[in-house]
């Protein structure tokens, strides 16, 4: 994705890391000019992600970014554009309150590093620069994907989750998050989830609540999930991927029960250990090696 000005003047790392500040490095700090130019990388990227994915209004903008908690992954090549760099993509993510079933329909409350848009440059993908990004994200956050929560992921996702970290079996939700088998089990994250009580103080307890694409989804005011048209994204998803009973299953508000998640067995500290991990780390590895040789 090429812009008017110079990439590698705004964004000095291959990798750079912004939030509410929208600050990319010392030097963006001190140029409001340089703000301006990284407000409308941020906005280019989150209309063409939205267009990506058929959504008629972008989840990600500048102005949406400065107002939550949220970080974004922006990658660039330095190199192309006759050195003026180009971007290539960005990962968004964020720490989502989230009411989850585990394998046993239990409700639990979990706050998970969630991934709420991710987007390559059309003519870039399938290169290895999603997973440059993600991996990148991964060790920045020193977190296994496998405790994540995904926001609605697109069918492409899904193939990209199932082909790089061997993510297929989810496990089903009444929410547009999708968890996979092992984030109930995995120590680190049973550490940090919640049976859900009864009632909260101040009312009743949601099973899930309002999440950025339900707004965007309220703004375009169309039906919701499930009951979308056809070529909608989330029906792309049921289709392509329906052994995932996650995305059959309806949005109902089933009450929460008091329910003990199964026993952590293990530290916080631990590193999380998963047989599908294990077995997906000779694949990545071996792609790893491939992306450090230069073979995009
Ligand atoms: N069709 C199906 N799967 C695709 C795909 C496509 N057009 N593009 C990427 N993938 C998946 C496949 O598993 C692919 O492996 P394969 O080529 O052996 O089939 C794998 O991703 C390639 O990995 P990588 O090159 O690292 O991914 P990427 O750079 O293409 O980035 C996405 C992955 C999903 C970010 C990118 O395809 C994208 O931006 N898609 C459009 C926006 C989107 O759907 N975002 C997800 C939001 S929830």
């Amino acid at each position: 994705m090429e812009f008017p000005f110079d990439i590698n003047q705004i964004f000095s790392e291959r990798v750079s890391i912004l939030d509410q500040t929208l600050v990319a490095g010392r030097r963006s700090a001190e140029r409001p000019d340089l703000q301006a130019h990284i407000a409308t990388v941020i906005d280019e990227l989150g209309r063409a992600s939205a267009k990506a994915q058929q959504l008629t209004a972008p989840i990600t903008s500048a102005s949406k970014l400065q107002s939550q908690r949220h970080q974004l992954y922006l990658l660039k090549d330095g190199e192309s554009s006759g050195g003026r760099g180009v971007v290539v993509g960005f990962l968004k993510v964020g720490y989502k309150k989230l009411f989850l079933l585990d394998r046993g329909g239990v409700h639990i409350e979990a706050e998970p590093l969630c991934v709420l848009d991710f987007y390559i440059a059309e003519n870039l993908q399938r290169h290895g620069y999603g997973l440059e990004l993600f991996d990148f994200m991964l060790q920045h956050k020193n977190l296994e994907p496998v405790l994540m929560a995904y926001d609605r992921p697109s069918p492409k996702f899904l193939s990209f989750l199932a082909k790089h970290y061997c993510l297929t079996q989810s496990v089903p939700q009444v929410n547009n998050f999708v968890v996979f088998e092992g984030f109930f089990f995995s120590n680190r994250s049973v550490a940090q989830l919640r049976k859900v009580p009864l009632k909260k103080p101040d009312g009743e307890i949601k099973p899930y609540s309002l999440m950025e694409r339900e707004v965007v989804r309220q703004e375009q005011r169309t039906l919701p999930w499930p009951f979308a048209p056809p070529h909608s994204p989330q029906r792309l998803v049921s289709s392509q991927c329906s052994h995932s009973p996650s995305m059959r299953s309806s949005p109902s508000r089933a009450p929460p029960q008091v329910l003990l998640p199964s026993s952590p067995g293990g530290s916080r500290n631990q590193s999380p250990q998963s047989p599908l991990i294990d077995r997906c780390r000779e694949r990545r590895s071996s792609s790893l090696s491939r992306s450090q040789l230069g073979f995009h």
